[in-house]
């Protein structure tokens, strides 16, 4: 990329500009086994069983060892906080993957109820073994509706769904959601996402958007406040019509 270009974008204030892009990811050696594009059941079920960044173990400890990494810890406690906010017994978290914050969560307190769910028929098997003090269900945000719950938890989903979908699927919840962003869209992310686009690896991955995007997907159903998740940015939804 040009100087020029480069001076172009940085002049643009992304943090104000409602953008949504296409996100791409290299999964290298394992490009195989995703596919060209990870928007289905079958590659994330097919990531999930690989031992890297994206696998679910198969053992409890080495499950437990991978939940301790990162700043899982710390989102747990800050999501547990938000359930005490919020006064939910029974948190419902969408999407999980590999759970490693729901692990995290189910340690810290075990007196919530906590809801796993997935549209992975494998993952979720595997998981339904591993994590007894969980109830884990198969649910696919785009046909199936809401599960009960006093609180939602979409934890780094937000890349899954195009805009048309999610401002389908986040009206039908009744009760507050825990948005928790993979990622905003700044210069970096910018940048990543133009050079990763142009790998011969790289996966379709969903999406990546700036902060005014993200908001506009639920501004005309709910009201947010931002709240810090670990090193994450969230964002708790509250219904606007009771
Ligand atoms: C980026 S991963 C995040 C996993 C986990 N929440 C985390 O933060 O590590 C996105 C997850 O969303 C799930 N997912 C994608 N589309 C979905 C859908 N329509 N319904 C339910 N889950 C979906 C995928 O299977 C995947 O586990």
């Amino acid at each position: 990329m040009s100087r020029a270009v480069l001076a172009l974008l940085r002049a643009v204030p992304l943090h104000r500009i409602p953008l949504t892009i296409r996100h791409s990811y290299d999964f290298g050696t394992d490009r195989d086994l995703v596919g060209h594009r990870l928007l289905n059941a079958q590659s994330w079920d097919a990531i999930r069983a690989t031992a890297g960044p994206f696998g679910l173990p198969s053992t409890r400890t080495e499950w437990e060892i991978a939940a301790a990494e990162h700043d899982f810890a710390a989102r747990a406690a800050a999501i547990a906080a938000i359930a005490d906010d919020v006064a939910a017994r029974r948190i419902c978290s969408y999407g999980v993957g590999a759970a490693f914050v729901e692990l995290n969560l189910a340690r810290l307190r075990p007196d919530l109820e906590l809801v796993c769910t997935d549209f992975t028929p494998h993952t979720i098997a595997r998981l339904r073994e591993l994590f007894p003090e969980a109830e884990v269900r198969h649910h696919d945000l785009l046909t199936d509706t809401p599960l009960d719950a006093g609180l939602h938890l979409f934890h780094r989903i937000d890349s899954e769904l195009s805009n048309r979908q999610w401002r389908t699927i986040i009206p039908r919840f009744r009760e507050p959601i825990l948005l928790v962003a993979t990622e905003l869209l700044e210069l970096d992310a910018l940048l990543r996402e133009l050079r990763t686009r142009r790998t011969a690896t790289a996966t379709d991955a969903g999406y990546i958007r700036t902060e005014p995007a993200l908001r506009s997907l639920w501004r005309t159903s709910h009201r947010d406040r931002k709240v810090p998740i670990g090193r994450q940015p969230g964002f708790l939804l509250t219904p606007r019509l009771p």
